[in-house]
């Protein structure tokens, strides 16, 4: 296949250098076998399950928004190993690129060190909050060098790059080429007029550069067949709609390099030490790194799963997509998309202020704490505000009250004093009313209703159905209240046990389930519930046995030492500043 000499692209110019023969067809269609019929049938056959973030940018502190990428990813990677797979979780760090090399000068630093330092604060952020992940990767790394080298030569032998010359509009802040109709004016702090991208409203910059060109305008019908095949690539739904928007236009050719004399922080071309890899390239293909492109990736590269930001769409799924068919390699099963968190209704940036401090806020909520609210109040398909006093009364209702005071009722040595898991009389539930038997159906079921719900990736959806349960079972345990039972009349104090077997089975599931979301919330919960690590699975998720006729391991069993409580209380910022105005006062 042959390409034309000159060819111009709306607004943008690309001059072509050289006639290179493409070997293009026949194109592979990876997509067509593998994705179809449901991604995780093929993925639960091979047991095998690939998760990864996006590698987080170094040109500043790690920031909410970071976290919750990363906290969606580890309740999927810890999902999966409660199902029985076997799951690799791939994180890191982007840390090539012109904003980068900027923001290491203005620290007065040399690059690598300066990425070093940064890179070093997103993983320790990531492993004081239980971030679980398998791999860490930084793309200043050889392994990862080799690899993009390797990728790069690839699709140079296929024709795929080729030597031109581009004109357009550039966003450093986003790295990210514009056509003229995603650029619009704005007026910068000091009032000047600049232009902006309508996307980010980070300014952009008139660039004109002799670059290599990727030849992304040929994968145009590719990315849409794959689309239409697979309607469940790209999630939720709605992000998947806005990929198919874009393909209803030509997609221009993609410069994929820069003058080293511009950017000299970066991955060299390979034969051309004059150009610079483009560092969404270099970005992307970190998630070859990691397993092992291209002597080993098979295995999880057919499980690929990515979780991204919308902000970060187009990359991962227009160009991801076009350098892997390019390359020939399988397309990843699903884009799983989240959306923003807004800070007082207003974007987090610098200039307002309103930053907020994963660090900071994990150590005032507690790491399962900010899980929990992250998960419980973010919505895939829209933006969601983040505040301190939403925080303290979601936590305060669910974890502390619901959960917290369920398990310390039915724990209580009052009620309990045996400290065992209780015997189930089937004799004695027959008190049970409708609400109960409801109840009961409710848990039973719980466990196919939040499998569907993390599986489309609807985590505040399985929250909710848990919450909903816990609610439930607290109504179940309020109506019969068994501190008013007589211990000493026999019948009265089967019924006792029997409603505190039941209220202590619902907490095993919801502990269980729970796992993926606050692991050491349940852990401590299984733990005082005498449930071993070994019976912490999806299959231990069967519901009261004894109901159904059938041995339940657990009756009898002592319970697990008292830990304290669940969930300590939080204060909401009134609270706390009366608290200071009174201590104040006192003072
Ligand atoms: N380095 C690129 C990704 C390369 S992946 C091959 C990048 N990095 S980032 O640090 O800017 O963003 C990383 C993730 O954080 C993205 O998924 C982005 O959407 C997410 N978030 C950044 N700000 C956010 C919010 N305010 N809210 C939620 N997530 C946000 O992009």
């Amino acid at each position: 296949m042959k390409f034309p000499f000159l060819c111009v692209i709306r607004g943008s110019k690309i001059i072509h250098r050289f006639h290179r023969k493409v070997d293009l067809f026949p194109l592979q269609r990876p997509w067509s076998s593998a994705v179809n019929h449901g991604s995780d049938q093929l993925c639960k056959e091979n047991s095998s399950f690939y998760i990864t973030t996006p590698i987080f940018y170094v040109n500043a502190a790690p920031h909410l928004g970071h976290l919750y990428s990363a906290v969606i990813a580890d309740c999927l990677h810890r999902w999966k190993l409660l199902q029985g797979f076997d799951s690799r979780f791939a994180t890191g760090t982007d840390e090539h690129g012109l904003k980068i090399q900027q923001a290491a000068e203005a620290a007065g630093k040399a690059p690598l060190t300066f990425c070093t330092e940064v890179s070093e604060r997103f993983r320790n952020l990531f492993s004081s909050c239980n971030i679980s992940f398998t791999d860490y990767i930084r793309t200043t790394e050889q392994r990862h060098r080799r690899t993009v080298e390797h990728f790069w030569s690839v699709l140079w032998n296929k024709g795929l790059i080729y030597k031109g010359s581009y004109e357009g509009w550039y966003s450093t802040q986003d790295e990210s080429f514009l056509t003229p109709s995603q650029v619009g004016d704005a007026l910068d702090p000091s009032g000047k007029e600049v232009k902006v991208s309508l996307e980010s409203g980070h300014k952009v910059e008139w660039m004109k550069e002799e670059n290599y060109m990727f030849r992304l305008s040929v994968f145009r019908p590719f990315l849409l067949d794959w689309l239409v095949k697979n309607p469940r690539a790209v999630q939720p739904e709605r992000f998947q709609q806005t990929v198919l928007h874009w393909l209803q236009e030509d997609l221009p050719d993609l410069s994929v390099s820069r003058q080293r004399s511009r950017l000299q922080w970066g991955i060299p071309v390979p034969g051309d030490p004059e150009q610079t890899i483009y560092v969404w390239l270099d970005a992307l293909v970190n998630y070859l790194t990691v397993v092992g492109y291209p002597d080993k990736h098979d295995q999880w590269w057919h499980a690929a799963h990515h979780v991204i930001g919308k902000d970060i769409l187009k990359f991962h799924a227009l160009y991801w997509p076009a350098f892997l068919l390019g390359a020939g390699l399988p397309l990843p099963q699903v884009i799983h998309v989240h959306s923003h968190w807004t800070v007082g209704g207003r974007k987090m940036s610098k200039s307002l202020g309103n930053v907020v401090d994963p660090f900071e806020h994990s150590q005032m909520f507690t790491n399962d704490g900010m899980r929990y609210f992250l998960l419980r109040q973010g919505v895939p398909d829209s933006d969601c505000d983040y505040t301190h006093d939403k925080v303290v009364k979601l936590l305060n209702a669910e974890l502390a009250d619901s959960l917290g005071g369920l398990l310390n009722r039915c724990t209580a040595p009052a009620l309990n004093s045996a400290q065992v898991y209780p015997a189930f009389c089937s004799q004695a539930f027959c008190r049970a009313v409708a609400e109960d038997h409801h109840m009961v159906a409710a848990v039973r079921s719980l466990p196919t209703v939040v499998e569907k719900h993390y599986e489309s990736m609807h985590l505040y959806k399985a929250l909710e159905a848990i919450s909903a349960c816990v609610r439930q079972t607290n109504g179940f345990v309020q109506r019969h209240a068994p501190w008013k039972l007589d211990r000493r009349d026999s019948k009265d104090h089967r019924w006792l046990d029997t409603i505190v077997h039941v209220a202590l089975e619902c907490l095993r599931i919801y502990g269980t389930l729970l796992q993926p979301v606050v692991p050491e919330i349940s852990d401590r919960l299984l733990n005082r519930l005498g449930v071993k690590q070994h019976e912490r699975s999806w299959k231990d998720l069967h519901f009261l046995q004894r109901y159904e006729g059938t041995k339940c391991p657990f009756e009898g069993r002592m319970l697990g030492s008292d830990s304290g409580l669940l969930f300590n209380r939080l204060e909401s910022q009134k609270q706390k500043a009366k608290k200071s105005h009174k201590f104040g006062h006192l003072k």
